[in-house]
């Protein structure tokens, strides 16, 4: 069994492309529906959750967890790693590389929660991996709680985006990084903002061809998913359709709530 998890709604893009990759795989999703968004909080309390989320889902049976979250991988990846030697762990992590690699301009853009923007850890991924490129980090408090509530569309979340994007297109930027798993949910929003002028980069398929790669006897099962949250399970499901994944729910054997 595969254990994924994030603060909410936004891994569930990371899970619909590990379904597809793993079709067999049995897999628990847990949101921390509780404690969303991680984005703005402490990283010893994210760290904490993720301590507690990652014992949950190992105690259940996982052999493998997708931490499917940049603000908790920035955060505390090392520490759930360090408390289970033995089971692979897989974190998503802006995609910097392939956008310094696509970008002609030399000039690319990470979006990101607050936590990710000031973590060591982008920055290390900018330094080792975008040297040669100008990279802007914006952090862009409220999105990922805009999209826990399915507000994807709205005038003034559009006026928020193209505040923070204009300038950057204007100064050349060809590559927007989408540096929040939630921010994909975003994306027919942030494409009519950018309008053609930059590449949206997301990290799904790749994520999910790593953990791939990582599965061993995890990827065979009887492609059962569930659903399990620390406030509010059912709207999890409830979320599916409006975030155009309903083919999840088809695959769906329950829902739980848990701390
Ligand atoms: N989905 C998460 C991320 O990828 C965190 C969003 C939040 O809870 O602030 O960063």
């Amino acid at each position: 069994m595969i254990g994924v998890f994030d603060s909410g709604l936004g891994g569930l893009s990371v899970l619909d492309a590990l379904v597809t990759a793993l079709p067999r795989a049995d897999i628990t999703y847990f949101a921390d529906t509780a404690h969303v968004p991680y984005g703005n909080k402490e990283d010893h309390f994210i760290q904490e959750r993720v301590l507690h989320i990652g014992s949950e889902l190992v105690g259940q049976g996982c052999r493998l967890l997708v931490v499917a979250c940049n603000t908790a991988t920035a955060a505390a990846v090392e520490s759930l790693r360090r408390r289970f030697p033995n089971v692979p762990v897989v974190g998503v992590e802006p995609g910097v590389k392939p956008a310094a690699h696509a970008s002609r301009s030399r000039r690319i853009a990470i979006l990101a929660t607050e936590s990710t923007a000031r973590s060591d850890r982008l920055a290390r991924l900018i330094r080792d991996h975008a040297g040669h490129c100008n990279v802007h980090v914006e952090a862009c408090p409220g999105w990922a709680t805009r999209v826990e509530h399915l507000q994807l569309h709205g005038a003034d979340l559009e006026a928020d985006a193209r505040g923070r994007l204009t300038p950057l297109l204007d100064a050349g930027v060809d590559q927007v990084v989408l540096g929040c798993t939630h921010y994909g949910f975003l994306r027919p929003l942030l494409e009519s903002v950018t309008a053609g002028r930059a590449e949206l980069v997301d990290v799904a398929s790749a994520v999910a061809q790593q953990a791939r790669r990582l599965a061993r006897d995890s990827a065979e099962g009887h492609g059962r998913l569930r659903f399990e949250a620390s406030a509010a399970p059912e709207r999890v499901l409830a979320a599916l359709p409006a975030l155009g994944l309903q083919r999840l729910a088809a695959r769906t054997e329950l829902a739980g709530k848990r701390g």
